[in-house]
């Protein structure tokens, strides 16, 4: 590691409480059968609705069947989009929006995890806008806020990604080696149903990754500026240690409902927009780590396992106050045990890292396949703007990358 942060540049840390607008207007219905009340929420919209999945899990859980069964007392007209993958494509997207045109959908409802949502709020935004609109120049490479959209509803079946109370989603350009966040005010979902019985069928795998991401959330809102003492960093600490407490009981006891309970809403809380209030948010690891999985498809959570302490590795030496505190508030290391506040704020990096292993995470990209070669140009590719912490060349994200092979 040593000179491998030379390139950093170093930012001043006394900086205000950011000024902030907060709007997040999504309803959550949360509790076991919670989705019994679906058909009388969906009363509120129009008759044609389009019913977005993944590969088939929810045929084989039981909650396809759960969610017809009130589509059909609400009397709605079903159209049908499967097979939405995991980082889902932009040819999917397509796909949904063609189906919205052609069938004259009111109204997407999204039943799935974070790929599902995400591919269902472009479907939404995109099936208002003209055919030949170049939506992914507009809304991904520009960035543009997506202001109309046909309304979209969530039934959660996975912990991870809070796409369910939030108004951006992430999707692949395959051929351009690009997966990009885009964003809009029209792409909240008006509803979500939060069953934590739903998540009981997630494979370990899925579950270990919902809890990296997660994690990676609050991080990415937490190791950012400002750094005197506010209210959002002690709410990003209590929220990070009870996802420890209940993913460590849920990796073990798959239906302990108390446990996918504060999963479930730990993984929105973490990501509804409420924790980083006031603080800049840098969310570089995710950037870093969408390049990982255009290139190689991996699973975005086991990605972050792999290269979010490895950022964080890479940037410590410039906020050590602030690693500290993470070791000692998150982690509960002690500064006695140390002989420098330097040794310490890296414990706990090190103590992150060996926790998504104890999980059973990949904590290389040996592990996930991605070989040394590759790197260059995955780095050349990633994502990258000024953050509060610092500006990350495309040197920088390579030696992230190369430490973490
Ligand atoms: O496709 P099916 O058959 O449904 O299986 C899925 C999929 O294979 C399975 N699964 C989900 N719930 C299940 C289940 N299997 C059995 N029982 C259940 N109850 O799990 C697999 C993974 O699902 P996926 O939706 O891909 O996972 P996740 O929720 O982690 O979503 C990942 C996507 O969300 C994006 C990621 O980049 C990635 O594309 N993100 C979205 C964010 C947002 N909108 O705010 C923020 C995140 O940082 C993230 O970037
Ligand atoms: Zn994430």
């Amino acid at each position: 590691m040593q000179g491998m942060t030379g390139l950093l540049v170093y930012i001043k840390k006394e900086v205000p409480m950011d000024a902030f607008t907060f709007y997040n207007p999504t309803k959550i219905v949360f509790g076991k059968d919670c989705v019994n009340q679906l058909g009388q929420e969906l009363a509120r919209y129009g008759q044609t609705v389009l019913l977005t999945y993944g590969g088939g899990s929810i045929k084989k859980n039981g909650i396809y069947e759960a969610v017809m069964a009130q589509l059909k007392a609400a009397g709605k007209t079903v159209v049908e989009l499967s097979g939405i993958m995991s980082n889902p494509r932009m040819e999917k997207v397509q796909e949904g929006a063609d189906l919205c045109r052609k069938h004259k959908v009111d109204f997407v409802l999204a039943v799935g995890g974070g790929s599902v949502i995400d591919c269902s709020k472009f479907i939404a935004g995109v099936a208002k806008t003209a055919p030949d609109y170049d939506w992914w120049e507009h809304m991904f490479m520009k960035r543009e806020n997506v202001t109309d959209a046909l309304p979209i509803g969530v039934v959660l079946t996975m912990s991870a990604t809070g796409s369910e109370m939030n108004n951006r989603g992430v999707v692949t350009n395959w051929e351009f080696q690009k997966k990009m966040g885009g964003f809009g005010d029209a792409l909240f979902p008006q509803f979500s149903f939060l069953d934590p019985t739903y998540t009981y069928t997630m494979p370990q795998e899925q579950l270990v990754n919902g809890i990296c991401d997660m994690l990676s959330h609050l991080m990415e809102q937490y190791f950012s500026l400002p750094e005197t003492n506010n209210l959002s960093d002690a709410l990003i600490e209590a929220a990070f240690k009870n996802i420890m407490e209940n993913a460590n009981i849920a990796v073990k006891n798959p239906t302990d409902y108390e446990a996918r309970s504060n999963l479930m809403w730990g993984a929105t809380i973490a990501l509804n927009g409420i924790m980083g209030l006031g603080k800049k948010q840098d969310w570089m690891a995710h950037q870093i780590e969408h390049s990982l999985s255009a290139f190689h498809d991996i699973a975005h959570g086991a990605g972050l396992a792999i290269v979010h302490p490895m950022l964080l590795r890479y940037i410590y030496k410039n906020h050590v106050a602030r690693f500290v505190r993470f070791a000692t508030h998150v982690w509960g290391l002690q500064r006695s045990d140390y002989e420098s506040d330097e040794a310490l704020a890296l414990a706990g990096i090190e103590t992150l890292r060996a926790y998504f292993k104890s999980l059973g995470a990949p904590t290389t990209l040996t592990e996930v396949g991605i070989p040394a070669e590759d790197l260059p140009a995955i780095a050349e590719k990633s994502n990258r703007y000024p953050t509060s912490y610092t500006n990350f060349t495309t040197e920088d994200i390579l030696n992230i990358y190369k430490s973490a092979l």
